[in-house]
C-alpha cells in the first residue's frame, strides 16, 4: 500500500493572494466543502491543500477546522497581507509572526483585556520550527536568491524592503485611519503588547490550531499602513503584488520542509 504524507495547508484570505500558488499547483483537484473550494495537489513535490480563509475571524476558524477535520493536514501556513502598525514596518516589508492576539477581544473586567477566556492566555504562539523556516524563506525571497529561477521580489517600488519577526494582531475590522491605528497601538502597548501588523484572521487560525494540536505559522506582506489611505493602498497591493510575494515565499518554504 502506498502511504502518502498528510498535506500542508496553505491558507490565504483572498483569491488574489492565492492565484500565483494556484497557477503552480501540480495535479490540481478541486473539492467543495463547507461552502468553500479547496485545491489539493502538489507544490515543490509536497502534497498541499490550498484554501481561502475568507475575511474575518469566524470565517477563518471555519476554514481551519475544515482543513484539519476533512483534509487531515499536518501543518497550516498562512500567507497574506496586513497593515503595518509598528514603527518602521513599511509597505512592501514582510512580517513573520512569532505570536498572535485578538485586538478586539475584551471580556474585562471578568478577564484581563485581550485574554481569551478559559484558555488563560492572551497570545497564541506560532510553531517555532515552521516560523524559522518561513523567516528564512521570506529573507531568501526578498534577497533575490536564484533558487527558483524566478526574479526576486524587491522592485524599485519596494527597495529597502525587510523582513520583521514579531506579534500580529487580528480583529474583525479593517483598520483604516491614522487616529484609529494610533489608539489601537497605544491600547495594546499599555497592556504590554508591541504589535507589528494588523489583519483579520491569524489569531483565530492559531486558536483552532492550538485546540487540535496542529502546527501553525504565518507570513504577512505589508500592503498598507492602516492609516487614512489604507483602503487605496490595500486594494492596489492586493491586485498587483500580493500573489507574487506569496508564491516566492511559499515555494522557498516548501523546498525547505
Ligand atoms: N489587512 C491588510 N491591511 C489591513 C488593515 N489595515 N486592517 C486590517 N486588516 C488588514
Amino acid at each position: 500500500m502506498l502511504l502518502t504524507a498528510p498535506p500542508t495547508a496553505i491558507l490565504s484570505a483572498l483569491a488574489q493572494e492565492q492565484n500565483g500558488l494556484l497557477a503552480l499547483l501540480q495535479q490540481p483537484q478541486q473539492v467543495r466543502h463547507a461552502g468553500r473550494t479547496f485545491w489539493q495537489g502538489h507544490l515543490q513535490g509536497q502534497p498541499v491543500v490550498l484554501a481561502l480563509s475568507r475575511i474575518g475571524k469566524v470565517a477563518a476558524a471555519t476554514t481551519t477546522t475544515a482543513l484539519i477535520e476533512r483534509f487531515g493536514v499536518q501543518r497550516i501556513v498562512f500567507t497574506g497581507v496586513a497593515g503595518g502598525l509598528g514603527a518602521g514596518v513599511k509597505v512592501g516589508d514582510v512580517v513573520v509572526a512569532t505570536d498572535f492576539l485578538q485586538h478586539d477581544l475584551d471580556v474585562s473586567p471578568l478577564f484581563p483585556r485581550y485574554e481569551v477566556p478559559l484558555y488563560g492566555q492572551t497570545r497564541f504562539v506560532g510553531d517555532a520550527a515552521l516560523t524559522a523556516l518561513l523567516f528564512t524563506a521570506a529573507c531568501g525571497a526578498l534577497a533575490h536568491e536564484p533558487e527558483t529561477g524566478r526574479g526576486g521580489l524587491v522592485t524599485q517600488q519596494f527597495s529597502g524592503a525587510c523582513v520583521h519577526q514579531g506579534l500580529i494582531a487580528s480583529g474583525d475590522r479593517f483598520v483604516s485611519g491614522a487616529g484609529e491605528s494610533r489608539l489601537l497601538q497605544a491600547a495594546l502597548a499599555v497592556a504590554g503588547h508591541e504589535v507589528l501588523a494588523v489583519e483579520m484572521e491569524c489569531a483565530a487560525v492559531a486558536q483552532v490550531c492550538l485546540d487540535y494540536g496542529v502546527p501553525f505559522a504565518a507570513v504577512r506582506t505589508i500592503s498598507d499602513r492602516a492609516d487614512d489611505s489604507a483602503h487605496v493602498d490595500f486594494s492596489s497591493f492586493v491586485e498587483q503584488v500580493a500573489s507574487r510575494y506569496a508564491q516566492a515565499i511559499i515555494e522557498r518554504f516548501l523546498m525547505s520542509l
